[in-house]
C-alpha cells in the first residue's frame, strides 16, 4: 500500500494547477454567456492535455489514467466546462480509437486529436436511448463499401466544435445490442447537420448538441473493430469515461471547498470569524472527509486501469461517490457563504449548477448502482 504521488505525478498536477490559474479569470463569463473556450482548448493540446493517455507514437503524452485524473481535477475546480472537454475527447475518443482502431485510423484521426489539432466527440446518446444504450434507432445500413447512416444523436458533448465523432449505430436490428456498430464520421461529410447548442443549467461553456445524420455515407474503413462490436465498445470506453467524470465531480466538490474554506476564515459574524463556529466547522469536517473519500476511490480506480485489472466496478463507484459528494458539498458551499454564496462573484453557484451533471452524464447515479450491484452479484 503505497498512498505518496510519485514525483512525476505531482509535476503533472503541478502543471494542470498552474494552467488552471488562465481559465480563472474569463470563467464567470464564459459561463454567463456560454462561450465555448476555444484559446484554452488549444493551450490544452499545447500542454500535452488533449493527448495525455495516448501513446507518444500517436502524437499523445503517453501518461497513465493516474495522470490524466490528477490533470483533470485541477482543472475541474477552477473549469469545470474546460474538465468536461478534456475528458469527453481523451476517454470517449482516444482511448477507444488507440485501443482498437486499425494502424490506418491512428494515423488518420488518432495523431491530429492526441496533438490537440483536432476535437473529438463521442455519439451514442439518443432522444429515446439514453439509459437504455442498446435502444439505438439510429441505423448505419450495410451498403457493400460503406455504410448509410440515418437518424438523431442528443446531448453530444463537443457536440457544435469537434471534428471527429465516434458514432454508435444499428445495423442489424434482429440482432439486438450485438448488431451495433461505432463508425468514425467527420465534420462535413454529406447529410450530417448539427442542431442547436443547449441552453444548460451547467457546464455552459462546453457545447452539448444534437447530431441529425440523413443518408449519410461512412466508408466501410471507418468503423471500429469487428461488425457488430459497436455496443461493447461502447460499454468499455464508457468504464473509462466514468473514472474522468470522477476526477471532474472530484475537482468540482475540491474547489467549491478550497473557496468555503477560505470564506469561513476571513468573514466574521458575532465577533469571530464563522470558521469558529461549531455549525461551520461541522460541515468543514464532513467536506474533508467525504472529499478525500471520492478522491481516494478515485485515484483506486485509475490505478486499477493502469495495473491490467478489471475496473468498471471501481469506476462506477468512483463515480457514483464523487458525484454525489460535488453535488451535496457544493450545496453546502453556497450555504456557507450565505448571501455571497448566491451570486456569480464568488463562483459557489456556478460549481454547484456544475456539479448536477456529474451525477447525470456517462450514467446516471442509478445506472452506477445497478453497474456495481451487477458485479457484486456475479
Ligand atoms: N464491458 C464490456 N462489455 C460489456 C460491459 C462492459 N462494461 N457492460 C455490458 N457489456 C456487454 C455484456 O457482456 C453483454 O454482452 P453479451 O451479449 O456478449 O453477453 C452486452 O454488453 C449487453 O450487456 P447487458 O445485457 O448488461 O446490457 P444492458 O442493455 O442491460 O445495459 C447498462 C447495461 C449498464 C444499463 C448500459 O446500457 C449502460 O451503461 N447504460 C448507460 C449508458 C450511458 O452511460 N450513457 C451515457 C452517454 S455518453 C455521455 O454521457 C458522454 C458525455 O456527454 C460526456
Amino acid at each position: 500500500m503505497h498512498f505518496e504521488l510519485s514525483e512525476e505525478h505531482k509535476m503533472i498536477r503541478e502543471a494542470a494547477r498552474e494552467f488552471a490559474q488562465e481559465l480563472k479569470p474569463g470563467v464567470i463569463e464564459r459561463d454567463e454567456k456560454a462561450l465555448f473556450p476555444n484559446e484554452f482548448v488549444r493551450k490544452m493540446g499545447e500542454l500535452g492535455f488533449m493527448g495525455i493517455m495516448t501513446p507518444v507514437e500517436y502524437g499523445g503524452a503517453g501518461l497513465d489514467t493516474l495522470a490524466y485524473v490528477l490533470a483533470l481535477e485541477e482543472i475541474a475546480k477552477i473549469d469545470a466546462s474546460a474538465a468536461v472537454i478534456m475528458s469527453a475527447h481523451n476517454s470517449l475518443v482516444l482511448w477507444g480509437l488507440n485501443e482498437y482502431g486499425t494502424e490506418e485510423q491512428k494515423q488518420k484521426y488518432l495523431v491530429p486529436l492526441a496533438q490537440g489539432e483536432k476535437l473529438g466527440a463521442f455519439a451514442l446518446s439518443e432522444p429515446e436511448a439514453g439509459s437504455d444504450a442498446s435502444s439505438q434507432h439510429t441505423r448505419a445500413e450495410d451498403k457493400g463499401d460503406y455504410y448509410l447512416l440515418n437518424g438523431t444523436k442528443n446531448w453530444i458533448t463537443n457536440g457544435g466544435n469537434a471534428d471527429i465523432y465516434l458514432v454508435i449505430a444499428q445495423t442489424h436490428p434482429e440482432l439486438g445490442h450485438r448488431g451495433i456498430n461505432v463508425l468514425i464520421v467527420e465534420k462535413g461529410m454529406e447529410g450530417f447537420t448539427i442542431g442547436p447548442k443547449e441552453n444548460k443549467l451547467g457546464i455552459r461553456s462546453s457545447d452539448t448538441h444534437s447530431l441529425m445524420f440523413s443518408d449519410v455515407k461512412v466508408p466501410k474503413e471507418n468503423r471500429i473493430g469487428e461488425d457488430g462490436f459497436g455496443f461493447k465498445f461502447a460499454m468499455k470506453t464508457l468504464d473509462g469515461g466514468r473514472i474522468g467524470i470522477a476526477a471532474q465531480a472530484l475537482g468540482i466538490a475540491a474547489g467549491a471547498y478550497d473557496l468555503a474554506l477560505a470564506y469561513a476564515k476571513e468573514r466574521k459574524t458575532f465577533g469571530k470569524p464563522i470558521s469558529q463556529h461549531q455549525a461551520i466547522q461541522f460541515k468543514l469536517a464532513d467536506m474533508e472527509v467525504d472529499i478525500e473519500a471520492a478522491r481516494l476511490l478515485t485515484y483506486k480506480a485509475a490505478w486499477t486501469k493502469d495495473q491490467g485489472l478489471p475496473y468498471g466496478k471501481m469506476a462506477a463507484m468512483a463515480k457514483l461517490h464523487a458525484s454525489e459528494v460535488a453535488m451535496k458539498h457544493t450545496v453546502e458551499a453556497v450555504q456557507i457563504h450565505g448571501g455571497y454564496g448566491y451570486v456569480k462573484e464568488y463562483h459557489v453557484e456556478r460549481l454547484m449548477r456544475d456539479a448536477k451533471i456529474t451525477q447525470i452524464y456517462e450514467g446516471t447515479s442509478e445506472i452506477q448502482r445497478l453497474v456495481i450491484a451487477r458485479e457484486i452479484l456475479k
